[in-house]
């Protein structure tokens, strides 16, 4: 591709003896939520106040602790809505809202307007460190940028001082910190720790963004590593991440960071955010429970997230999202279909999740499993299969299954669509149970001794009412029997299954035949309160299919069933 040759490749960070490939993640970051501000810059439409308090409620509902919402020096219905949430009393005792501002005396006087009365903020101080923002965007050489930030330090410490009545975090970014040397970004943080440290609470946040994605993960763990090991008063700091997407790697450089020392993660729900967006909290979040560590957020109101972010943001969920997307935990494929439904099916009273292909159990976010197996011309025949069961109660035997499949992929194949659970329900009825209305089993004996089961029965269809008797070893080859007697054909059972198709006690009973007549196999499935009735239908109808009811019904009925 023409043009490559005009990038260059980032610099590596020099770290022989780096330590953060062998750490875990064991627990969870602290959380802030940058929706209200990242989140909100970022849109097309950004939101009015009511979109945000909406949002507000729905990140304290899934527990954040930490929230930015907004940069109330620099936009109006941002001021408002900071006032609203602390003149109305909405905050938390035990959350900790947080604003963005410049390093700019008015900038900040308006930051702390905005606060005035908060039981506890965060002011969140930024200015730009990177080299292509000091020579093109500042112009201004290193010193020059170390100035700007701890001017900005003394005016915010200065505001601190004079608003004793809020409990204040500090927190400083070196924005562009990915873009930055690395002795650079710690000789700025040093300079505005050195301001703040012994005057406002410990730990004072040191929030180092990858403003853009600039390298592969493993470079930003080396950064942050580096960061940690050479900055001053480490152990007075809360070092906290701030990546963006742009290289759609901003969870996997947030996690491999944690692992290199931080303590904090700021993101978005759903990664809205400048450009490609910010760090994903649902997918991070969701990445921990799976490994068993409490992410502690409530990911199980999922739909309420879904449905919040994509009203306030005004951007549609990708149906592939990490956790939240429609189709996430949807097999099509056969292969995926058969695995899944198998180790679904023994799971029962096992203590740990492992089910082929979901990595975690759908029903955590409140999905259902009826939204796992979906069914498509790629389906296999578990997939409709285990449709069946978990709509309808029929537990296909295998050779059931194989069949039915053969007229779910044709039907798929010809409507070139998914089938809905209906429309492989009325197939099922179609393919296996043609003519069950017409089956009526008026009476019937059963006389039980080792060696056979005798029947007498009386058997109409489509009101034409016949008699039989026969034996074999039950119900279905005594039947079986019967039928062969008078109808002058010789059907050979081949399979025979049967269950409830429910708990009750008065629940139905199904019966799957499949019949062997002149080489040709026909299957019929019978559903009756009676467990001696259901497989005579099950019969009727595989004989049914077989056009072989003349021989006891007569040429008009056959003609009727045909
Ligand atoms: O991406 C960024 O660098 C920011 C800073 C203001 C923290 O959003
Ligand atoms: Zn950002």
């Amino acid at each position: 591709m023409q043009g490559f040759n005009k990038y260059r490749p980032f610099n590596p960070v020099s770290l022989p003896d780096r330590q953060w490939p062998s750490k875990q993640i064991t627990q969870a970051p602290r959380w802030a939520s940058v929706d209200l501000r990242d989140g909100n810059q970022a849109l097309i439409d950004p939101m009015d106040v009511e979109q945000k308090l909406e949002l507000w409620d729905l990140l304290v509902d899934v527990g954040f602790k930490e929230i930015e919402v907004g940069f109330p020096a620099a936009s109006g219905p941002d001021f408002e809505f900071v006032r609203r949430l602390i003149d109305e009393d909405r905050i938390p005792d035990d959350v900790t809202i947080q604003v963005l501002t410049q390093a700019r005396e008015v900038l900040i006087d308006t930051t702390f307007d905005a606060l005035k009365g908060a039981k506890n903020a965060c002011v969140h101080l930024y200015n730009s460190t990177s080299t292509v923002q000091r020579r093109d965007v500042f112009k201004l050489d290193k010193q020059g940028i170390i100035d700007i930030a701890v001017r900005g330090a003394e005016l915010v410490l200065d505001r601190v001082k004079a608003n004793p009545e809020t409990n204040w975090i500090l927190q400083y970014s070196p924005e562009s910190f990915t873009g930055t040397e690395l002795p650079f970004a710690v000789e700025v943080v040093d300079a505005v720790t050195q301001v703040w440290s012994g005057h406002v609470n410990s730990p004072i946040i040191v929030n180092l963004p990858s403003t853009v994605e600039m390298a592969t993960p493993n470079v930003y763990a080396d950064q942050i590593e580096w960061f940690c090991r050479n900055v001053a008063r480490r152990d007075e700091l809360c070092i906290s991440l701030h990546t963006h997407n742009d290289r759609g790697c901003a969870v996997a450089a947030a996690e491999l960071a944690v692992m290199a020392g931080a303590d904090r993660v700021e993101g978005t729900l759903l990664g809205n955010g400048e450009r490609t967006g910010n760090m994903d909290i649902v997918t991070m979040g969701m990445n921990l429970f799976s490994q068993g560590i409490d992410p502690k957020l409530n990911f199980a109101l999922m739909d309420r997230i879904i449905h919040t972010i994509t009203k306030v943001t005004n951007i549609a969920l990708h149906p592939r999202h990490p956790y939240a997307g429609e189709l996430v935990f949807t097999a099509f494929s056969g292969s995926h279909q058969d695995a899944i439904k198998k180790c679904l099916d023994k799971r029962e009273g096992e203590d740990f999740w492992d089910v082929a292909y979901l990595p975690i159990d759908p029903a955590d976010l409140g999905r259902s499993y009826q939204e796992v197996i979906r069914v498509n011309s790629q389906s296999g025949k578990g997939g409709a299969a285990w449709i069946l069961q978990h709509n309808y109660g029929f537990d296909l035997p295998r050779w059931v299954q194989v069949e039915f499949s053969a007229s779910v992929q044709a039907e798929a194949e010809s409507t070139a669509r998914e089938l809905s659970a209906e429309e492989l329900y009325a197939l099922f009825c179609e393919r296996f149970m043609q003519g069950a209305t017409k089956i009526a089993i008026h009476n019937y004996s059963i006389q039980r001794s080792d060696s056979a089961d005798q029947i007498s029965v009386e058997i109409g269809y489509d009101h034409v009412v016949r008699e039989l008797q026969g034996d074999g070893r039950g119900m279905a080859e005594a039947f079986v029997d019967a039928y062969a007697q008078v109808s002058g054909i010789n059907p050979a059972l081949i399979s025979y299954a049967e269950h409830s198709l429910g708990t009750d006690t008065d629940a139905e009973a199904a019966a799957y035949v499949e019949l062997s007549i002149d080489g040709k196999r026909y299957i019929g499935v019978g559903v009756d309160r009676d467990l001696s009735v259901a497989p005579m239908k099950a019969i009727l109808i595989a004989l049914e299919q077989a056009q072989a009811l003349a021989g006891v019904f007569g040429e008009q009925v056959a003609l009727s069933a045909n």
